[in-house]
């Protein structure tokens, strides 16, 4: 099993969301973060000159799925959460060491 944690755009969230329920991928967890990548946020002009807001709002996805299932989750968060811009995040993809789903007990691949 994998974790893909997706860090994305606010706005693109409900594009994602509906792409992952397209394919069957319902389990979810959404957190609003803040964060910043390369560019280390962006410059503000205000009236007293120039500052960095260097940590911008974002929201992180993540999901357990099947090993095989890895790769084309992150096609269809890449695909919907893309805009070609500076700030479109970023997608990491992790191994998870076991699931159980507290109703059951079931673990693993039964549990995801
Ligand atoms: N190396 C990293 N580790 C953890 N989180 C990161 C990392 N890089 C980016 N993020 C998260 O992803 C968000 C979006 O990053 P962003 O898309 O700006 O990455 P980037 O590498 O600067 O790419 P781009 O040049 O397209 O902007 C950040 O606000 C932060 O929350
Ligand atoms: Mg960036």
């Amino acid at each position: 099993m994998k974790k893909i944690e997706a860090i994305i755009r606010e706005e693109r969230l409900a594009a994602v969301k509906a792409a992952l329920e397209e394919s069957s991928y319902f389990g979810m967890t959404v957190s609003e973060v803040s964060g910043r990548g390369k560019q280390k946020g962006i410059p503000v002009q205000w009236r007293v000159g120039e500052y960095r807001v260097d940590l911008l709002p974002k929201i992180k996805l993540e999901l357990v799925v099947l090993d095989e299932d890895a790769p084309l989750v992150v096609e269809a968060i890449v695909r919907t959460a893309r805009t070609g811009e500076t700030g479109d995040g970023k997608i990491f993809v992790l191994p998870v060491e076991g699931v159980t789903r507290v109703r059951t007990g079931d673990r693993n691949e039964n549990a995801i």
